[in-house]
């Protein structure tokens, strides 16, 4: 089968051709349709942070996936070939077969094209246990989600409005209509005005997508006894007692229930899911670059929200 594989940190990815993977009893042989690019793949390749992610070479990346149930081990149930799912894995999705335990997966909403599907896993299930999970949000309360217009950041706006919270934003200024579309109730934008100045009164929630001296500033804006949940750098210990809130750096924790339970909200129509790009896996390097590139890309054109997606088959 192809994979894209990285054979030295930092190195190229290389289009190899590799034995596919062979399913244990326990495993579920899913033919990949789609799957999408996280930052996370980004760091783990770098090397950068090898102690804290540490990988094997040569390796895969691709942490979500769509695609199509080929084989069934003896003792996974659950699934049967031809079942469309999508889910999350460790690594290895950049590739067109990967064997999975049934509890790595759920059916895939049959309103979302694959490519659409393989953007959800890790970005939804982030923003709910940020800001469910690690910031204990709750209906009536102020969130402010600092990176509102990126992949996590859209769903934690919706999953915030829904729950009847007041949601601020911060985000480029371009980005205020999609972000009041889809529940956000004020957007500050971050290139012109300082949130801390924009703020009248505090806030009981702030989920940090952004780090740096965004996450700094974040304590003056937050009630005592309130949650700053980070999703890219450690919170200081000595900050959060000082200001007397609860500081969080969270790790997603991928679940068949939650993601499930996604899926019914995407079917229904009470969650929607945006693709940026869609790159074909031979185009791996371009869409990666893309995606290091971030904000100041030149390839990137406005208005672009949600993930940059590969389509393998
Ligand atoms: N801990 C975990 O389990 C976990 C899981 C998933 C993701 N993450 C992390 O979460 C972060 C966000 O991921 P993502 O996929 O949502 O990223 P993304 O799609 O690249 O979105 C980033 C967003 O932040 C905006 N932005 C940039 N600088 C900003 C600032 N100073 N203030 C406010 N907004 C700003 C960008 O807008 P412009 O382009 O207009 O600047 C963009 O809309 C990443 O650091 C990622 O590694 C952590």
């Amino acid at each position: 089968m192809k994979a894209v594989r990285l054979h030295t940190y930092g190195g190229p990815l290389a289009f190899d051709e590799i034995h596919p993977p062979v399913i244990a009893d326990n495993e579920v042989l899913v033919k990949i349709r789609s799957t999408a690019i996280n930052h996370l793949d980004l760091v783990e390749a770098s090397g950068a942070a090898r102690e804290v992610f540490p990988i094997d070479l040569p390796w895969i990346p691709g942490h979500e996936f769509s695609g199509i149930v080929e084989r069934v081990g003896k003792d996974a149930g659950g699934f049967a070939p031809g079942d469309a799912v999508f889910g999350n894995s460790t690594s290895g999705a950049f590739a067109e077969y990967m064997a999975v335990e049934p509890a790595a997966i759920v059916g895939k909403p049959p309103n979302l094209s694959f490519d659409e599907a393989a953007s959800v896993p890790v970005a939804a299930q982030t923003a709910w246990q940020g800001i469910f999970t690690h910031g204990h949000l709750k209906t009536g309360q102020t969130i402010l989600i600092h990176g509102g217009a990126g992949a996590v950041g859209a769903y934690a706006v919706q999953f915030a409005a829904q729950v009847g919270a007041i949601v601020v934003v911060t985000a480029s200024g371009d980005d205020e209509a999609y972000l009041k579309a889809i529940g956000a109730n004020r957007v500050i934008d971050y290139r012109t005005s300082k949130f801390e100045t924009e703020l009248a009164d505090r806030v009981d929630v702030v989920f940090d997508l952004i780090g740096g001296e965004t996450q700094q500033r974040s304590f003056q804006v937050l009630k005592k006894g309130g949650y700053l949940v980070a999703a890219n750098q450690p919170v200081s210990r000595e900050e959060a007692a000082k200001h007397g809130v609860t500081g969080t750096l969270m790790n997603l924790t991928p679940s068949a229930e939650l993601l499930g339970r996604i899926a019914t909200m995407l079917e229904d129509g009470r969650l929607r899911t945006d693709v940026a790009t869609v790159y074909s896996l031979a185009d791996v390097a371009q869409a990666w670059s893309d995606m290091a590139g971030g904000p100041a890309s030149a390839a990137r054109t406005r208005p672009r929200h949600g993930k940059v997606v590969l389509r393998v088959a």
